[in-house]
């Protein structure tokens, strides 16, 4: 395995793309199309982590360009906020999934997977800094927090990362899309949205303070 250094001073966006695009560390690279790596402003004041790239996530080389990405533009539209001015990634930055027929059945990563990628949510931080990192699902909380987190104990409320960076947990896109039951989703929808607004008020905080 190729070892990446886990930070470097001069690292800017473009280089860890170039990098990450030859990553080997864990196995996903084999069957993904490519790797999928974080988008948005060098220094956004807000970095939204979701799982890792889904089926069109994979084909496209963007993240969150599929349904659970139009899920989180309808709920970032209506927390106020600016979907060209947060940075977007991925815990793990290759699709992992099991062939079905004509289908790639999106799979679960596991914890030395969300390991090996970490570096690179590491380095996207330590290069963009900003002040809140939003960690969307399980496999998010996990990267971000450095251990397994429950959503459901921790969302809603900003926890301290450093002195200068918090974090927000909150459910991923996806979970809404999965839910059967129509109130149910709705109601998932609204809280999800309730926590982005908890990002939407920071970044008013800070562009005021600018
Ligand atoms: N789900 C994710 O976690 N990320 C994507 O980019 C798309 C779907």
């Amino acid at each position: 395995m190729k070892a990446h250094p886990a930070k470097s001073a001069g690292d800017d966006l473009n280089t860890l793309r170039t990098e990450a695009a030859d990553c080997r560390d864990c196995h996903l690279w084999k069957d993904a199309t490519q790797t999928v790596f974080g988008e948005g402003p060098a220094h956004a004041p807000i970095m939204l982590v979701g799982e890792q790239p889904g089926d069109k996530e994979d084909l496209a080389g963007k993240p969150f360009v599929g349904p659970a990405g139009q899920m989180l533009d309808r709920a970032l539209k209506e927390a106020g906020i600016d979907r060209d001015r947060v940075y977007i990634t991925n815990a793990v930055k290759h699709f992992k999934f099991v062939p079905r027929g004509k289908i790639r059945l999106h799979q679960k990563p596991n914890t030395p997977e969300i390991k090996a990628c970490r570096q690179w949510y590491e380095r996207e931080l330590a290069t963009i800094k900003p002040s809140l990192v939003v960690a969307m699902g399980a496999t998010a909380a996990q990267s971000v927090l450095g251990k397994i987190t429950p959503v459901n104990k921790n969302r809603g409320h900003l926890i301290e990362l450093d002195e200068n960076t918090q974090a927000l947990v909150t459910v991923h896109p996806s979970y809404l899309l999965r839910l059967p039951d129509e109130d149910a989703k709705e109601q998932e929808y609204d809280r999800f949205v309730e926590d982005l607004k908890i990002a939407a008020k920071l970044l008013r905080k800070l562009a005021r303070a600018a």
